[in-house]
């Protein structure tokens, strides 16, 4: 396996230590939380623990019901105890970015009707000011080039329509991406989500702000726990 995948591991698996018996849990998308999923799975199957997930995206989902978690929909769900969840990046505040994987939307609404989030990344992903990976807004697929040429007025570098070989990719919610190059200088993530929201057409923003209350780090170093000391866990 390689480095990164280790720590992608380590750190999925040091997060379910929240994870207590009759939780229903928020599951996230992407590559390092996945391993949260597997040992989720596991708590389940092997220390018989009573749990449902609720998954954030159709991979998500696959994957849960192959690995046999009892699944609620997010409609059907009603607030959820924790939710585990990957990111793009976060910084010294808790705050996140995420939709690199296009799940944004789902994430956001699962993590909002959390009592607590818990994310699960690797070093690389912390970052004094957010920005430097591109900030994907989901869009409503017929409006996107609206939206595009508004965001383009306050976006320093380029928004790019997220292409899935030829074609544009679609999100499980059939809106598109674009990934705007904002560059490190989200120093206000707060305002710059409502600005974002603010524009029509716009479906949702990869800006998680006060949302996350811990991130499980993995590094060559080992787990490092970083909890947000006015946080809910
Ligand atoms: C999915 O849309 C994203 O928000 C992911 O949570 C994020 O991209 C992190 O994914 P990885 O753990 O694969 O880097």
């Amino acid at each position: 396996m390689p480095d990164v995948e280790l720590l992608k591991e380590q750190a999925g698996i040091a997060a379910c230590r929240f994870v207590k018996d009759g939780m229903t849990v928020g599951l996230g998308t992407g590559s390092t939380v996945k391993y949260s999923i597997i040992e989720i799975a596991r708590m389940i199957s092997e220390e018989g623990m009573s749990l449902v997930g609720v998954p954030t995206s159709e991979d998500t989902r696959r994957l849960s019901e192959e690995l046999g978690i009892p699944l609620l929909t997010i409609e059907d769900s009603g607030s959820l105890d924790l939710t585990i969840d990957g990111a793009d990046e976060f910084d010294h505040n808790f705050d996140l970015i995420k939709g690199g994987g296009g799940a944004l939307t789902r994430e956001k609404v699962v993590a909002l009707k959390s009592k607590s989030m818990v994310v699960v990344a690797d070093h690389t992903k912390k970052v004094e000011i957010l920005g430097s990976f591109d900030l994907p807004v989901e869009v409503d697929s017929d409006l996107w080039e609206g939206v595009r040429e508004s965001i383009s007025r306050i976006c320093p570098g380029q928004v790019r329509l997220r292409a899935n070989g030829p074609n544009p990719f679609q999100t499980d919610n059939h809106g598109f991406i674009l990934d705007c190059s904002f560059g490190p200088t989200i120093s206000n993530p707060k305002s710059l989500e409502r600005a974002i929201c603010d524009i029509p057409g716009v479906v949702e923003v990869g800006l998680f702000v006060g949302i996350c209350d811990a991130v499980i780090v993995a590094s060559s170093d080992g787990i490092d726990e970083l909890i947000k000391s006015d946080g809910r866990i």
